[in-house]
């Protein structure tokens, strides 16, 4: 570890005592959910789970992580299934002085959002409320604010609210006095929504939150036990504001990727034998041959090689790919070590997951998804 990082560890661990102190805490436990099928990025979730997509060439779990430390968390548990616990144990991310542990929801048999939960209660102990996140986001929620807001009041859960153009895609809340939830639906069918504001899927349960959750079965926190808690009074919202996205379709991943790109993306840089227009991320040991235009909204991931006179615009590109000279790629997405041939065009929405391989010439429509180590002519 170097000087830097362990300065940032420290600085973390400072951040957690003192935080703890404040709420008058032993500690603070997070559960995150992260052992769904991921659907809807298909096919780059077939071969990793999206805790582990990079979002400007750093995993979103890493990012959460960093965010759970700097709230005060001192504990993780990871709802998983056994294929993710597998790819996040290989992954080796940095867990700035957080405890990581996991919880499997067992084999064939998804808890939903609720059940892993329940799942966990051993390990989540009954003495102190604790976080529960979705674990594909990237929000500026402060956590220690939404702690806060349960402590003051009597809820048995507390959820972070956002507002929404269109609430009807997730679940909503309608508030009432004290910042009660009055009522919550999940996605209610567009023009019947209660309110504006949405489950930003975060919130602090209280361990009297295991009453509420049945055993050894799937159980939606949305549909079974956000409105049972409704019903008797102990359900309560805390608006928050700030940016807030999920990566759940592949239209979002993009978004999310280029929001953060215009807070953290490398310096201007001259580059000598190819355009770059920022803003754009290239990790380490990135090639990038003559008259090459990088950018705008280019993110490359460490060792991906790009030949010559390549387009590269609006995309992400996940680690070791390689795309061949006179390439271009502009609002796709290119997973890990597939190739794009010579002269190939990969059109806007287009997925081409890990190990897939476009041959030389061809021309990928809109939307194009190429399963991994697949070929296309
Ligand atoms: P889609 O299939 O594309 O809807 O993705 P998803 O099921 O992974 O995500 P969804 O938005 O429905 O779930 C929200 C969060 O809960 C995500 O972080 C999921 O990983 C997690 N999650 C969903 N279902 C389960 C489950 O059965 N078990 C566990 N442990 N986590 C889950």
């Amino acid at each position: 570890m170097g000087v830097v990082s362990t300065l940032h560890t420290v600085y973390i661990l400072n951040q957690i005592i003192t935080i703890l102190q404040f709420e008058g805490m032993k500690q603070l436990k997070a559960l995150i959910l992260i052992g769904g099928f991921g659907t809807r990025l298909r096919p780059l979730t077939c071969t990793r789970p999206k805790a582990l997509f990079p979002i400007v060439n750093k995993p979103l779990l890493q990012w959460t992580f960093e965010k759970l430390a700097e709230n005060g968390v001192n504990e993780v548990i990871l709802a998983v299934n056994k294929l993710t616990e597998f790819h996040i144990k290989q992954a080796r991310m940095p867990k700035y002085g957080l405890s990581v542990k996991f919880s499997l929801d067992p084999p064939k048999m998804p808890l939903g959002t609720a059940g892993p939960v329940k799942k966990a209660e051993k390990l989540l102990g009954h003495e102190e409320p604790f976080l529960v996140l979705n674990g594909d986001l990237i929000t500026e929620i402060s956590y220690r604010q939404l702690l806060r807001a349960h402590l003051e009041g009597k809820a048995v859960a507390t959820i972070a609210l956002h507002e929404a153009e269109d609430p009807s895609r997730y679940g909503t809340a309608e508030l009432a006095e004290g910042n009660r939830i009055k009522q919550f639906v999940e996605k209610p069918p567009k023009g019947t929504e209660p309110s504006k504001l949405i489950n930003a899927g975060v919130y602090v349960l209280s361990p009297k939150i295991f009453d509420y959750i049945p055993e050894g079965r799937a159980v939606s926190m949305e549909r079974e036990v956000f409105p049972k808690l409704a019903e008797k009074n102990v359900l309560y919202g805390h608006k928050v504001g700030g940016l807030w996205i999920d990566i759940g379709k592949p239209e979002e991943y993009l978004e999310t990727n280029k929001l953060i790109l215009e807070t953290c993306a490398d310096k201007p840089r001259k580059a000598r034998n190819f355009n770059c227009k920022n803003p754009v991320a290239i990790g380490k040991g990135v090639i990038i041959g003559e008259n090459s235009v990088i950018g705008p909204c280019a993110i490359l991931g460490k060792n991906v090689t790009v030949g010559k006179n390549v387009q590269i615009r609006n995309s992400v590109v996940f680690q070791d790919a390689k795309i061949e000279d006179d390439a271009i790629v502009e609002g796709a997405l290119i997973g890990e070590s597939a190739k794009i041939g010579k002269g190939a065009k990969i059109s806007e929405g287009c997925i081409i997951a890990d190990h897939a391989r476009v041959k030389e010439g061809a021309v990928l429509h809109e939307k194009v998804h190429v399963c991994p180590a697949i070929e296309v002519a």
